[in-house]
């Protein structure tokens, strides 16, 4: 698997236009067989806990208020064992002294990234019935590009599902269940940060998800698409969200549009009246985007220039390459598609890299 998704990865290196910099990140196993406390330790084979501890504390530094981390770190020693969810709550436990940040410090880490992440999905078919899934994720931190990883979970030596994410970070916000789905999640703006914090205290209270453990637990247990629309769909999460899903055939593909609590709208491609793809920035798709952010014009302006008959893995890469679609905080692109796993791929872009036009 490893080799594979290396090898794709170089190919389509070579077949963008776009450029050379961009890089493969690291990819690693995780047992889910193994206790959750240790599950996480091959993490610190592939990156140094010096570079994991100094990055950690530069993506809190910058996201959280100085005064507003003093009380947040308060809340939630007082609160440890209290907010913490199996199994991923175990999880950051286990890894939390290996990275040298206090506790709460990588638990806020775990929520910092929920708060600011914007990100352009497209879920697409082909004149065959193929379906291609692709994103990209924009968070303002450099240091993420070097955070990247690509992460196989496994359970009783089998692959279970694939993601990727940030080293120190147990959510999914890009993944692939084999032959079954895959997904992935768009910020939704949802205001002031502040209320940000505060649905993630009192979720907690109400035992509400994170949207990236949503994700996960869905990759994990969805038994097919129609499975995993539902489950993104229902289950009451922090914040509002888009989830795109992408299925194994012809006609599955969603864009769902999330509340709190439940669904604020469903959006499925209608290959028969024309609707052979999707494009999800952060905006709700049926209101205009702001003047400001032309992301999701360009990106359906490419992808009608593409065409149907001309989209696959590469020329999806390449409408996710432009500009601005792909911009100066663009972390990472994943083009994936479920009917062929192995065919799953991450590259790292690096802040100059996008076609201009
Ligand atoms: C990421 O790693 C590369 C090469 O290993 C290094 O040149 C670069 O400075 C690092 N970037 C950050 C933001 O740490
Ligand atoms: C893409 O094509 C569709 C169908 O022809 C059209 O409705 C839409 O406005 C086009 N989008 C852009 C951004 O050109």
């Amino acid at each position: 698997m490893k080799l594979l998704v290396v090898r794709t990865a170089a190919l389509l290196v070579g077949l963008a236009v776009s450029c050379s910099s961009d890089f493969a990140p690291p990819t690693i196993d995780i047992n889910l067989d193994d206790d959750p406390r240790v599950r996480w330790l091959p993490i610190f084979k592939a990156f140094d806990s010096d570079f994991l501890k100094k990055a950690a504390q530069e993506v809190i530094d910058s996201t959280i208020p100085k005064w507003l981390h003093q009380v947040l770190r308060a809340l939630v020693k007082a609160s440890e064992k209290f907010i913490l969810p199996k199994p991923y709550g175990e999880e950051i436990r286990g890894m939390a002294p290996h990275i040298g940040a206090s506790l709460s410090d990588i638990i806020l880490l775990n929520f910092a990234y929920e708060a600011t992440a914007f990100c352009t999905s497209i879920v697409a078919q082909d004149k065959a019935g193929n379906l291609y899934h692709g994103r990209n994720l924009d968070y303002p931190h450099s240091v993420l590009r070097n955070l990247t990883v690509n992460v196989i979970f496994r359970k009783n030596g089998k692959i279970s599902y694939i993601g990727t994410t940030f080293a120190g970070y147990v959510g999914l916000w890009t993944g692939q269940s084999p032959y079954k789905f895959t997904v992935s999640g768009d910020q939704r703006d949802k205001g002031h940060w502040w209320d940000f914090w505060k649905n993630m205290f009192s979720a907690f209270m109400l035992k509400r998800s994170p949207v990236s453990w949503l994700v996960r637990e869905t990759l994990e247990e969805a038994e097919d698409f129609e499975d995993a629309a539902l489950r993104l769909s229902k289950i009451p999460i922090i914040t509002g969200v888009y989830y795109i899903v992408a299925g194994a055939r012809a006609g599955e593909g969603i864009v769902i549009t999330r509340d709190r609590t439940g669904p604020a709208d469903i959006w499925p491609l209608n290959p028969l009246q024309g609707g052979w793809f999707r494009v999800e920035t952060n905006f709700d798709h049926w209101r205009p985007a702001p003047a400001k952010d032309h992301r999701r014009e360009a990106a359906e302006k490419a992808m009608n220039a593409t065409g149907q008959e001309h989209i696959n893995m590469y020329s999806l890469y390449q409408v996710l390459s432009l500009s601005p679609v792909c911009n100066s905080i663009t972390v990472y692109t994943t083009i994936m598609s479920a009917a062929s796993p192995e065919k799953y791929t991450t590259l790292v872009r690096p802040p100059d890299c996008h076609v201009t036009n």
